[in-house]
């Protein structure tokens, strides 16, 4: 077990890179973090950063039936609009993952706001799913192959949320593990997801690292994700060494989930770009 050097000074960079190690998770779990979780105890446990960001976003709402999350988009490509639903097991046993994030429900409702022809016809591939929200939607919103994938403790929640939502013809869990060499039978998505994937900095370049191998620069990657200390920073000065950004900017809900330190951008890999991150 590693011991916190406390001579260095308050803020250090070097010891926050120590208190990273001795608890890889611990941006995770602040309490002002904690309350923008929707767990399992949702509803006897309300926040109030939940009950904001999810009454904020109006086209989103949630309920715990049975034990399930249900999050209910919806959308107006269809008329008169409708509700597109996503239930979920919802477990932080196997990991943070196994919690529903706000940015993965901000991604979701992005892509059901968009509709079935944004995905029509396309690879869909999600990183770092955690419960699979994000992919699931895409599922449910019609005609794509979407790929969820994490780490190996997330694939029997990701399995059981596939099942649940009656998704196995179109969604499909795989393990990808970031900064591994990408499994063959994984195919070369036409979309890339990934929300709130950026907190921990060893993982910082594995994850761009996994970005670059899986993309071109026709890739469309859409990335959402909450700013939560100044190392964040340095995901971005990584990451430009392979990839552009922009900010999403026909999404409603921008400005309401800004305020949550919460942004989505688009990511543009590089046609230059041959270097490691
Ligand atoms: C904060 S959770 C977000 C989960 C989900 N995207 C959401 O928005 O609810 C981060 C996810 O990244 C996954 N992850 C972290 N490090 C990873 C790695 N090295 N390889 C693959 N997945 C990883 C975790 O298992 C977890 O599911």
């Amino acid at each position: 077990m590693l011991e916190l050097d406390t001579s260095l000074p308050c803020g250090d960079i070097a010891q926050e890179e120590q208190l990273d190690h001795l608890d890889p998770l611990r941006h995770l779990k602040d309490d002002t973090e904690l309350e923008g979780i929707i767990s399992s105890d949702g509803l006897t446990r309300p926040s109030a950063s939940v009950s904001e960001l999810l009454t904020a976003l109006p086209e989103q709402s949630h309920s715990v039936e049975d034990g399930l999350l249900k999050l209910s988009f919806t959308h107006r490509w269809d008329s008169p609009p409708r509700l597109l639903s996503i239930s979920l097991v919802v477990d932080a046993a196997p990991g943070c993952g196994g919690l529903a994030w706000p940015a993965g429900q901000i991604l979701a409702n992005y892509l059901v706001q968009k509709g079935p022809k944004y995905i029509k016809g396309k690879t869909v591939l999600e990183l770092g799913s955690g419960t699979g929200l994000v992919g699931l939607a895409v599922g449910a919103l019609g005609d794509a192959k979407v790929l969820i994938t994490d780490q190996a403790p997330l694939l029997s929640i990701m399995r059981s949320n596939v099942s649940l939502n009656n998704l196995q013809e179109r969604v499909m869990v795989a393990e990808l593990n970031w900064g591994s060499p990408i499994p063959a039978d994984i195919p070369p998505p036409d979309i890339i997801l990934a929300a709130d994937c950026v907190y921990f900095e060893p993982a910082f370049p594995l994850l761009i690292q996994t970005l670059r191998d899986l993309s071109n620069s026709n890739t469309e990657i859409l990335f959402c994700y909450k700013k939560r200390r100044k190392a964040d920073k340095r995901f971005f000065t990584m990451l430009k060494k392979t990839f552009a950004w922009k900010e999403v900017s026909d999404d409603p809900n921008r400005q309401i989930y800004s305020r949550e330190a919460i942004t989505l951008v688009r990511l543009f890999k590089l046609k230059s770009s041959n270097g490691s991150p």
